[in-house]
């Protein structure tokens, strides 16, 4: 029999706990008996111990998740490799060394204001143990701003042989130790980004998608025995060809369900997750949809394969415009009250301006900021279905990258 999960060390208990729940929580109510006791196991009578139920982390996993996902805020996802955050300053024609990686990131976890609307940020590794250039360190930065850090721990995409270019998300080897170190760093939260290719007929295959649904279940299950909330990210990619949007539903719903259908198997705690989907969007052939039709087919789809415990569903942006992301969010509130808040957790749409105005120079730093948090608002806005506009970054076209293997992580 394994042993039982250690409680984290006292110093780094509760990192969260002092913020009250979101009075959106509901479901801290229903891990209690009648008698205000705590159940003990998950109906009473499993054969299978279930090590987390039993964790001194239980309790931070739940907070930690809630207080994400709260009514008006998200994820600030900067979690970029080195290679790919090399190749995005390149655009405004900077050099991928760490000092400019350093600055980028600087810039943005040190914007004034940005806690009003961001709960977490993604980092990756190298970001989490950096510091400002007056040596402050990073997470210290992003907790004064009422910001929990989050990890990017995967390791990036392999092609699955035998499949047409599919690809299985790495990242499982030492995956306890380091989050334990990240933990110890005070990353309360991670990433795992499994990609899902979509096309009109062949893809995905069940191959890929129970290949990636595993991947996401073991990585939550290490999550969450070491006190990480896990963001469990099954992308189906926008991507070429003509496939229509009924396609991308389809396809969504099966891909979630399979996910949740791996992560009961591992007896994850869906109060201690947060999902991260695309949105429902055809093929980039097709004309791009109205926000109310994205909203109508997200919906439905996050309603047939997504369990109402899980505190908070956190798009990712995907390669939509900054403006579009803005738009399919606040269409998206129509419909609620929803069991989970319907937010963002988005990459490309709240940096790319940023990026360019900044381009490097220091005497664009403070209009950069002010960029990456009027779009912060703009998105904290249509989480809440209140955004009017106008857009900070209006109109723009699709963001979109080439899917990169190997190395570590997108
Ligand atoms: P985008 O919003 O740029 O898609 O990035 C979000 C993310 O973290 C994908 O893994």
């Amino acid at each position: 029999m394994a042993a039982p999960i250690a409680a984290p060390p006292a110093n780094l208990q509760g990192a969260v706990s002092s913020i009250p729940l979101p009075r959106s929580c509901t479901s801290d109510r229903l891990w209690r008996n009648r008698d205000g006791s705590q159940y003990s196991d998950r109906n009473g009578k499993s054969d299978q111990p279930n090590f987390i139920l039993g964790s001194a982390f239980l309790e931070e996993l739940k907070r930690t998740a809630a207080y994400i996902a709260q009514p008006g805020k998200g994820i600030l996802a900067s979690d970029e490799s080195n290679a790919t955050t090399g190749k995005r300053l390149a655009t405004v024609g900077l050099d991928n060394t760490e000092a400019n990686r350093q600055a980028w990131r600087e810039l943005l976890y040190s914007a004034p204001g940005l806690g009003n609307y961001i709960s977490g940020t993604i980092m990756f590794e190298e970001t989490l143990f950096q510091s400002t250039r007056d040596g402050v360190q990073f997470v210290d930065i992003l907790k004064k701003q009422g910001i929990v850090p989050g990890i990017k721990v995967d390791t990036g995409l392999q092609p699955i042989d035998g499949t047409d270019g599919e690809t299985a998300t790495q990242g499982l080897d030492g995956l306890g130790e380091r989050c334990r170190r990240y933990y110890a760093q005070g990353a309360r939260f991670a990433k795992w980004r499994a990609v899902i290719k979509v096309d009109s007929e062949k893809h995905p295959s069940s191959t890929s998608i129970l290949e990636n649904a595993h991947g996401l279940a073991r990585y939550a299950q290490i999550a969450q025995a070491n006190g990480l909330v896990p963001i469990v990210e099954p992308e189906v990619t926008l991507g070429p060809g003509d496939y229509s949007i009924e396609r991308t539903a389809y396809i969504s719903e099966k891909v979630n369900s399979h996910v949740f259908r791996f992560l009961n198997e591992y007896n994850i705690i869906l109060e201690g997750i947060l999902l991260k989907p695309n949105m429902i969007l055809p093929g980039l052939d097709v004309p791009t949809p109205p926000p109310e039709e994205v909203a109508k087919y997200t919906l439905r789809t996050m309603m047939r394969s997504v369990p109402g415990a899980v505190p908070g569903i956190h798009f990712l942006s995907g390669g939509m415009s900054e403006e579009e992301a803005t738009l399919n969010l606040n269409a998206l509130q129509a419909y609620g009250p929803t069991p989970w808040s319907l937010t963002f957790s988005y990459g490309r749409a709240l940096q790319s301006s940023t990026l360019k105005i900044w381009s490097g120079k220091e005497e664009n730093w403070k209009a950069a900021q002010e960029r990456l948090v009027a779009l912060a608002r703009a998105n904290s806005e249509a989480q809440l279905g209140k955004y009017t506009g106008p857009h900070p970054s209006p109109g723009g076209t699709r963001i979109l990258q080439t899917l990169r293997l190997g190395g570590a992580g997108k």
